[in-house]
């Protein structure tokens, strides 16, 4: 009898699981935005990332997310209560890696209102999406230096192999999740990120029929399976991600990403750290959120 599968039953195809969507998405959003590059912007006309569209927005995700993020509690946060806490074990300028970022809105979050002060890279594949959030991010980067809030940099990395991601900089690259590599990306930290995001992402490419062989196995997969593992890769030993969809249960997303199989690439494993609660509803006798957000933490690297 062939064994049962270790994911939750997979989602129908949707247009959301192909890059031409996403591509025509953002050609929208680029013919639309109202600032070009050489704008100058008026004071009183100070950018405020929570007027971004972002996905699942309508159940508060974005705002919900950024106060988890830096809250007292949340061990990378800005405001983290170190009392009692392993200060050696903390990095005070996390680096954040957004996957899927669209416009960038996540990071802009965590760095003008939450405070995040370390490296942040965004991927996406849609080059669409990558030059908007580059043009969003010049936007709001003179927009914080004229009010002398927040010191950051915009750097695209992709046309020079030798140039750096410092401390501090914020950059967009093209990234395609499943067929890429990060890891022989120029911005590719050797460690990994200390913070990985993905909201939407796993979502959409959930949605995708798309399939690549799995070496390991000789099978052809759907690249939702394939992704759980691929992104164990890019959290350093003892980092966090967090996860958020609304085409999965939360237990669902528990059971992909905690069975993430590394194929021995890192010794790690992701553990579940914590979950944000939503509002719950009822509809036809079942509770749900409609939303899910779940924190994970990888495990330390035995090898060391
Ligand atoms: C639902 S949107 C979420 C955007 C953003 N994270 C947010 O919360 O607003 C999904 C994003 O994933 C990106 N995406 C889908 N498949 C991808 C892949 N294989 N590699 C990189 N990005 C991908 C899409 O281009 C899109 O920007």
């Amino acid at each position: 009898m062939p064994s049962p599968p270790s994911h939750p039953t997979h989602l129908d195809p949707s247009e959301l699981g192909t890059k031409e969507y996403w591509d025509k998405y953002y050609q929208n959003d680029l013919d639309n935005a109202d600032v070009d590059d050489e704008d100058e912007i008026e004071d009183d006309d100070q950018p405020d990332p929570s007027d971004l569209e972002s996905w699942f927005d309508d159940v508060g995700a974005p705002a919900k997310t950024l106060e988890f993020l830096t809250s007292e509690t949340f061990p990378l946060s800005p405001n983290y209560n170190h009392s009692g806490a392993d200060e050696t074990s903390r990095s005070h300028h996390p680096s954040v890696l957004d996957l899927g970022t669209g416009n960038g809105s996540a990071l802009f979050a965590l760095r003008f209102e939450g405070g995040y002060t370390g490296r942040m890279v965004g991927v996406d594949y849609s080059r669409q999406s990558v030059e908007l959030a580059r043009k969003l991010a010049r936007q709001y980067i003179s927009s914080s230096r004229s009010d002398g809030n927040v010191d950051a940099n915009v750097e695209s990395n992709s046309n020079s192999k030798t140039s750096g991601t410092g401390e501090g900089e914020m950059s967009f690259e093209i990234l395609d999740l499943i067929h890429d590599t990060p890891s022989e990306q120029n911005w590719w930290p050797e460690a990994g990120f200390d913070l990985v995001l993905d909201k939407g992402t796993f979502d959409a490419i959930s949605l995708s029929s798309a399939t690549v062989l799995d070496s390991a196995t000789d099978q052809e997969r759907r690249i939702c399976e394939m992704y759980p593992a691929k992104v164990l890769e890019m959290v350093r030993p003892e980092g966090f991600l967090l996860v958020t969809s609304c085409n999965w249960t939360e237990d669902e997303v528990v059971s992909w990403f905690t069975n993430a199989d590394s194929r021995g690439t890192t010794t790690g494993k992701f553990e579940v750290y914590d979950r944000i609660r939503y509002p719950v509803f009822e509809f036809g006798g079942q509770k749900g959120q409609g939303v899910a957000s779940v924190c994970f933490r990888k495990t330390a690297d035995e090898s060391q």
